[in-house]
């Protein structure tokens, strides 16, 4: 006899046992989930748990300026930007204005302003104009997929060396080792695995995830 198979409701149910545990309540994580559901943004947030691993991650580097392409309602840009010091700024990039919309409302709600920037457009158009606000030391990259490669290219032009760069659901449940799989995200995933292959500039791990948003994983890199 071996033992049934984990199954993503045993992930889910785990992720649930330690946010009970580690995770105060939050009454402003709260309403943003609340608003954004209510706007009809759709439910791809990073979960509870890996927003308290981006916040100490901030911490941990020390970050003073944060870089996020892919906004959302903003979940993870004020779970991150709640993580810096006083004086620390955090640009996030997002390509519908509604959305923005969406998050520029929870950000004021949050009351974090002053310190987070939203700029709407393609991701391909905004990065460029950022040169002048480089170097930022930490960068999360949570858009569409199929330019993960490209954003992580981007990613490196605007950092300084120790910049760390997380980059969110390069595993898509396994799609990224699956030869049937040839979407355009995977395409992309798979690109950005080819191009950290002996990268002059990065040192880079992926960490595999199963929890709330079923089995995904990080892909993270450290710039030399
Ligand atoms: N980081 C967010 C989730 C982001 S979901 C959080 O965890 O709270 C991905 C977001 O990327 C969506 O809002 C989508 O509109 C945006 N996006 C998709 N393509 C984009 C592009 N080319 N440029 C900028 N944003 C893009
Ligand atoms: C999708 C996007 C995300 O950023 C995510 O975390 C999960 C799913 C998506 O586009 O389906
Ligand atoms: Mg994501």
């Amino acid at each position: 006899m071996t033992a049934p198979a984990p199954s993503p409701q045993q992930w889910a149910e785990t992720d649930h046992y330690f946010e009970a545990r580690l995770l105060a309540d939050d009454p402003v994580l709260a309403a943003v989930m609340a608003a954004n559901q209510a706007a009809g943004l759709q439910a791809i947030d990073v979960s509870p748990l890996q927003a308290r691993f981006l916040a100490l991650m901030v911490q941990i580097r020390a970050a003073r300026r944060i870089l996020e392409i892919g906004t959302l309602g903003g979940y993870s840009a004020i779970s991150m930007a709640r993580a810096l010091p006083d004086d620390g700024v955090l640009v996030t990039l997002e390509l519908d204005p509604a959305t923005a919309a969406v998050a520029i409302d929870n950000i004021a709600a949050a009351g974090l302003s002053e310190r987070i920037t939203v700029r709407v457009g393609a991701a391909l158009d905004t990065l460029p104009e950022l040169e002048a606000e480089a170097p930022f030391d930490f960068i999360f990259i949570d858009a569409d997929k199929r330019n993960n490669a490209v954003y992580t290219q981007w990613a490196v032009k605007l950092a300084r060396p120790g910049s760390v760069i997380i980059v969110d659901n390069v595993v898509r449940g396994g799609a990224i080792i699956d030869p049937d799989k040839c979407d355009p995200h995977t395409a992309g995933n798979r690109a950005l695995a080819d191009m950290l292959h002996n990268h002059p500039q990065l040192d880079a791990t992926a960490l595999q995830t199963v929890g709330v948003k079923g089995w995904d994983g990080f892909v993270m890199a450290v710039v030399r």
